[in-house]
């Protein structure tokens, strides 16, 4: 009954036995939906995964801010006590999103602790990115990027669809630029990152019948720690590489490390990407895709051009920078 549209119905319900008139259900209705925004507007519940440090670190101290309450996804409990001294509407618990049993257990809690107001909003943000020549990329590391970057999400989402739908709720998706235009070594993370366009576009259409807006977030780069932690598991790739190996790639992937630093030196603070997805779950009608800093929206353009033209615009602008 939540939320639903009864202004078309016409004829006369039965309850008991007792009739009663259009325009007293309607009546009812309306009041019925009113009070349902209005518990939603007074206590809105979100859950962000991946929450303890970069964007969803920025985005649940915004809407804790905002007066949401916050269920934040972390590893650890070094994570959720930190999280814990931010603001006390946010509420810290243990959410691997590629573990299935944590994925159970953060229902429950989160069910029961939302109640019938459900979930208002799900931030699909936790992620890892790491950079690696593909020759040489353990083909675990791919499966574990698919399984945090794209399948966690899908297992999630699943999980959680019955408390956004009691909530009149909505899925944010983080997707990236990397979603659009794939940089060299970056295999698996750009192929997750296409995958979440797919994904999004997908279940917003499948879940159009219900009105649940799924929408896409997607920033270029952002000056948190991802970058550097990939670089770090990558350098461990690097040094069990033969030397032959080495010595192939490693001219072209020191370039794109310089690359990258020279992107992060300029890169917006991830606050940026929170004030986003602030926007998409306090839109009226949300747009499907929010790009964030003039990368993502570079990304997008350069979408539309031919690919070999892409390709020698990118190594161009790679040996420019390799130059400097
Ligand atoms: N920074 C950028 O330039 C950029 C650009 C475009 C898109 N994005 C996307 O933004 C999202 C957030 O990234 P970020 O830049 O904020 O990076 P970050 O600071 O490294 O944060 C990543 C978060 O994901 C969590 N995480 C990793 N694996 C997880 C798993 N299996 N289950 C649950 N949580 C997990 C991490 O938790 P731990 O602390 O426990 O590891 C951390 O909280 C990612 O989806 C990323 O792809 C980032």
């Amino acid at each position: 009954m939540r939320g639903a549209n009864f202004q078309s119905l016409e004829l006369p319900i039965i309850r008991g036995n007792y009739i009663a008139p259009p325009a007293l259900i309607r009546e009812e209705c309306r009041r019925f939906n009113m009070e349902d925004r209005n518990v939603a507007s007074t206590q809105k519940n979100v859950l962000v995964t991946g929450a303890s440090s970069g964007i969803g670190r920025s985005i649940a101290v915004r809407l804790a801010n905002a007066g949401w309450q916050v269920f934040a996804g972390v590893r650890s409990e070094k994570s959720a006590a930190e999280l814990r001294t931010l603001h006390e509407a946010i509420r810290p618990l243990t959410l691997d999103i590629t573990d299935s049993g944590q994925i159970s257990a953060a229902k429950k809690i989160i069910g029961e602790a939302a109640g019938a107001n459900g979930l208002q909003a799900l931030v699909n943000n936790a992620g890892i990115a790491v950079a690696a020549p593909q020759e040489h990329q353990p083909v675990e590391l791919v499966r574990r990027i698919f399984e945090t970057n794209v399948i966690g999400h899908m297992a999630v989402t699943q999980a959680f669809l019955p408390l956004i739908r009691a909530g009149n709720g909505r899925i944010v998706f983080i997707g990236s630029g990397a979603g659009f235009i794939a940089l060299p070594f970056f295999t698996a993370y750009a192929a997750s990152k296409f995958a979440i366009e797919g994904v999004t576009d997908s279940l917003r259409r499948e879940l159009r019948p219900w009105h649940i807006p799924v929408i896409n977030v997607e920033p270029g780069t952002i000056k948190t720690p991802i970058l550097d932690k990939g670089f770090r598991e990558a350098e461990g790739i690097f040094s069990g590489l033969p030397a032959e190996a080495r010595e192939r790639y490693d001219a072209s992937f020191q370039i794109l490390r310089q690359v990258l630093d020279h992107e992060l030196q300029a890169a917006p603070l991830p606050e940026s990407v929170a004030v986003a997805v602030q926007i998409a779950l306090d839109a009226r009608r949300p747009k499907h895709r929010y790009p964030v800093g003039t990368e993502a929206w570079l990304a997008r353009t350069l979408r539309l051009l031919p690919t070999r033209l892409v390709d020698v615009m990118i190594a161009t602008w790679h040996s420019s920078i390799a130059k400097k």
